[in-house]
């Protein structure tokens, strides 16, 4: 048997010989595209052994709890690198040089501000409408506003929009934020740094300078980077898919906004910490416990669990650091760290945890310090989709780079009624 050949036996004495594509590093692959000639689909819901491309950007190995970006390691660019250079590397595949890095910040933070009718679109919402509501609105109104950058088969303009959607997410991140409080929005200033710029627009106002910590920089800094990308994930998923159809940039972009902001998803971070305030005290933590682990409920402890992850997300583990460093630096006493950590110590010692391996993820210390720094709980998810859209937007790169490329249609297992008759309405029971 060769070994890149995988024979599979079918009913009627029949087989098929399926190609076995070998990766740079983890799972290989089973090619199944032809099983369609011999009447079979795959059938796997939720995609828990599907591969659906192959990637250069990030590798992920769940048993290892390891996290690369273009083959560097997240522990060393959470530490070493900056958001900026990280969008670099996952846009282009290098690190960039002295030059190419100033090229690059200067592109994006000459890019920051929208289009100033844009602001009369957020007069659309309700002052209660929820941020992500308003993100993932305003994100898919910018096809409406750049027309110059949205044919998807020009190279030029999938760069233009790559510019544009990174430059200019925080931007309207803090405009949705604004808005939601009621106070003007803040214009970028291009002197500051993303996450500097960003602050500034999230809490800075017209009637005095704003000041940015660089203590609550750094750590916004490594928030975006340890949310920047992470392969297939559910909403990276979704941006592909509407990608193959060829939609413009900015829908896709407001497609993957949309995935996120499920609670199993980015909307976790958000859920985690509305779950810390609902224990509200160590003492009830074994309540909630029981109810995670009740088959009868639904409930499930946020920012636990993870698809991939059967060990230690490694983001958990910088996040964590980051967490105690900025709780310490800004001499924030939070009860709702208290309750956390007890409540990850008990899950990781308790027999249904440990055997389902549930373990922190990215999302469990993440809220802890957006609540530090003075972030809302209700912007939680849309500071992810902020860091994740560049990840977003080097994988539909990729896929557009990709010569061959396809539209993505998935088939089924139909269990529907078999072929029958029409019935006239008078003939119906
Ligand atoms: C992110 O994919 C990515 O990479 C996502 C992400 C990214 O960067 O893009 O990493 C970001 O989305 C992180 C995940 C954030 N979500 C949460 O914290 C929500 C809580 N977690 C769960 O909903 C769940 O763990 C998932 C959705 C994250 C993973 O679900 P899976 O892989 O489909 O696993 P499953 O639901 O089949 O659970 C396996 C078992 C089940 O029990 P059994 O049916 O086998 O008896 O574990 C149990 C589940 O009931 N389980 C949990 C649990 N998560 C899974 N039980 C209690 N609490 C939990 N959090």
């Amino acid at each position: 048997m060769a070994d890149n050949i995988a024979t599979l036996e079918l009913p009627g004495n029949d087989s098929i010989e399926l190609p076995i594509k070998e990766g740079t590093a983890g799972f290989d692959v089973i090619d199944i595209s032809k099983l369609g000639s011999k009447g079979y689909f795959t059938f796997d819901p939720g995609f828990l052994a599907t591969g659906s491309c192959e990637s250069a950007i990030t590798y992920i190995d769940g048993e290892q709890g390891v996290l690369l970006h273009r083959g560097y390691p997240i522990d060393q660019l959470a530490v070493e690198s900056d958001y900026l250079d990280l969008c670099y590397l996952l846009l282009y595949g290098e690190l960039p040089n002295k030059a190419e890095y100033e090229n690059f910040v200067y592109t994006v933070k000459t890019h920051t501000m929208v289009n100033e009718q844009l602001a009369s679109f957020f007069r659309g919402f309700r002052r209660d409408a929820h941020p992500m509501a308003m993100l993932c609105g305003v994100t898919g109104a910018l096809s409406a506003f750049y027309q110059d950058s949205l044919d998807v088969n020009d190279e030029r303009h999938r760069e233009i929009a790559a510019y544009r959607l990174v430059s200019k997410m925080p931007t309207i991140a803090a405009m949705c934020y604004k808005y939601s409080i009621g106070q003007p929005f803040v214009y970028p200033r291009n002197e500051l740094s993303y996450a500097g710029n960003f602050l500034s627009m999230m809490f800075g106002v017209p009637c005095e300078e704003y000041k940015v910590n660089p203590i609550v920089e750094r750590a916004m800094d490594r928030i975006f980077i340890l949310h920047a990308d992470h392969e297939q994930n559910a909403s990276t998923s979704t941006v592909r898919l509407a990608g193959s159809s060829g939609a413009n940039p900015f829908a896709c972009i407001a497609a993957g906004i949309a995935s996120l902001w499920g609670p199993a998803h980015g909307g976790a971070n958000e859920a985690c910490l509305n779950m810390l305030e609902e224990i509200g005290s160590v003492d009830r933590i074994p309540e909630f416990i029981a109810r995670a682990k009740d088959k009868e409920d639904p409930f499930r402890l946020m920012g636990f669990g993870h698809r991939v992850y059967k060990n230690f997300d490694p983001r958990a583990k910088v996040m964590r650091e980051t967490c105690h460093e900025v709780l310490a630096e800004l001499k924030v006493n939070d009860p709702l760290l208290d309750v956390a950590m007890e409540l990850e110590r008990i899950a990781l010692e308790d027999e249904y945890f440990v055997s389902k391996k549930l373990y922190p993820n990215v999302d469990f210390y993440s809220g802890i310090i957006m609540k530090a720094i003075g972030i809302p709980t209700s912007m939680f998810t849309v500071l992810f989709a902020l860091a994740r859209t560049v990840g977003w937007i080097a994988h539909w790169k990729e896929m557009l780079d990709q010569p061959g490329h396809k539209i993505s249609r998935p088939r089924q297992l139909y269990t529907g009624d078999p072929k029958r008759d029409f019935i006239d309405k008078d003939k119906r029971d």
